[in-house]
């Protein structure tokens, strides 16, 4: 490969190339060594209850049908038709029993078989057996998460996840019910890289009080995250978080809003949300009980936003355009007057019309734009706080350093390389 990684990243992650967010050619090897073989998000099992269910979904720039086949197992498919190729799907979700092409009407089941070729008049010429939907080879699904792979040889996503899974079930296994995704996703575009997005929710809390310091100010709020931990339970995935001390009252521990100290939350919605603490606190071991994580990060694109109930994906589009989508996730069993209420939590601070989110998109894209600059390209970016400080955790897994240990970034990007590297030496 003509890109020397080594020059991009120095060998203990502290200093970063500006190339790495606006190179047009490690954009171009990004789509071919980190999309094409590594466990990617699609959807939540929530969405896929019933047989014919399908959403679409992308796999870096992959277009994907993600559907529940006849054998009630999760299908993904190249949303392409084998004829000549249009997009053979374009609802973003629904339920179908095939799909029809709608150029010449190639149909194909939610499995990605090719059923019927209405022209093929003789049943003579067209061999349908090998001419499905190109399949995503590799699907699993941990917590309801579902992932899949375009690398046949890929390990387990168990692996690949390692003591995060311990992490993703203090979020996503907490609740007896379950969670649920509600309704569709909200998307936009960014022109921004799409690794700063992903960087934030892995562990930046220092931009808090800095960027969001006005709002918070006005609000009367502080950065709740300054006294917590950056977690890396595994090189590329990160958390930031608070864990609580066992003798915490349960009103401080609720999942969710910090709703429950405040006085104007309504009495369902504060009985709603100790009981499924306590609930929580049965199912979970006795540490991921009182972990408060407010952001999860999944190398390489996925994001979970605890305060927000969010579940996010960045997609790249371009070394400066990303495709940011957001779902919404409730426990499945609150009631209808329940999710009308934590619903302003969803839309008020984060998302495409939120408070918090504006401040965060105007510096992503501002960070593109100084990673571009003509003849800076080789200043190299600083990612030196805390270097060498993590450490074990005597209760959790994983590295753990102070919020502001830059510990996140250093193994996300050491990840980035390796994988970067691989196949081009
Ligand atoms: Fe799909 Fe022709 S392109 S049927």
């Amino acid at each position: 490969s003509a890109i020397d990684m080594d020059k991009l990243l120095s060998s203990n992650a502290s200093r970063m190339s500006r190339r790495i967010y606006s190179d047009e050619a490690v954009y171009r090897l990004e789509q071919d060594r980190i999309f094409k073989h590594n466990w990617l998000y699609l959807a939540h099992e929530s969405q896929l209850k019933n047989s014919g269910d399908f959403m679409l979904a992308y796999m870096g720039e992959v277009p994907v049908i993600v559907a529940r086949g006849e054998d009630g197992k999760i299908h993904a498919s190249v949303n392409s038709c084998s004829h000549r190729g249009v997009p053979v799907c374009s609802a973003d979700k629904g339920n179908a029993r095939s799909f029809v092409c709608p150029y010449h009407g190639w149909t194909y089941a939610s499995d990605g078989r090719l059923l019927l070729v209405p022209q093929d008049r003789k049943k003579n010429c067209i061999n349908k057996e090998s001419l499905g939907l190109k399949q995503v080879p590799r699907i699993e699904s941990v917590f309801g998460l579902i992932f899949g792979c375009f690398d046949p040889e890929v390990e387990s996503l168990e692996s690949h996840l390692g003591d995060m899974r311990y992490y993703l079930e203090a979020m996503f296994d907490r609740f007896p019910s379950g969670i649920e995704v509600v309704g569709a996703a909200q998307k936009w575009r960014l022109s921004s890289n799409w690794k700063l997005p992903v960087e934030t929710l892995l562990g930046d809390v220092a931009h808090g009080q800095f960027l969001h310091g006005s709002f918070l100010s006005a609000k009367d709020m502080k950065n709740a995250e300054d006294t917590g931990l950056n977690v890396v339970p595994k090189a590329g995935h990160g958390s930031i978080m608070r864990l609580l001390p066992p003798d915490t009252p349960i009103e401080h521990m609720t999942w969710g809003m910090e709703a429950v100290l405040s006085d104007s939350v309504p009495e369902e919605l504060k009985e709603y949300l100790l009981n499924t603490q306590r609930e929580s606190m049965k199912r979970l071991d006795a540490v991921q009980g009182r972990i408060k994580a407010s952001t999860l990060g999944v190398y390489p694109n996925f994001s979970a936003f605890g305060y927000h109930s969010s579940i996010r994906v960045s997609h790249p589009r371009g070394p400066g355009e990303t495709e940011y989508w957001t779902w919404w996730f409730v426990p499945a069993d609150a009631s209808d007057a329940v999710r009308e209420m934590l619903r302003p939590n969803y839309n008020f601070y984060f998302g495409p019309g939120g408070a918090l989110e504006q401040e965060d998109v105007y510096s992503w894209q501002q960070q593109f734009i100084g990673a571009s600059i003509p003849g800076m390209e080789d200043t190299p970016l600083v990612c030196e706080l805390g270097l060498g400080e993590e450490t074990s955790h005597p209760e959790m897994p994983g590295q753990v350093g102070d919020c502001y240990n830059e510990h996140y970034v250093r193994q996300f990007y050491l990840r980035w390389k390796e994988d970067m590297k691989k196949g081009g030496e």
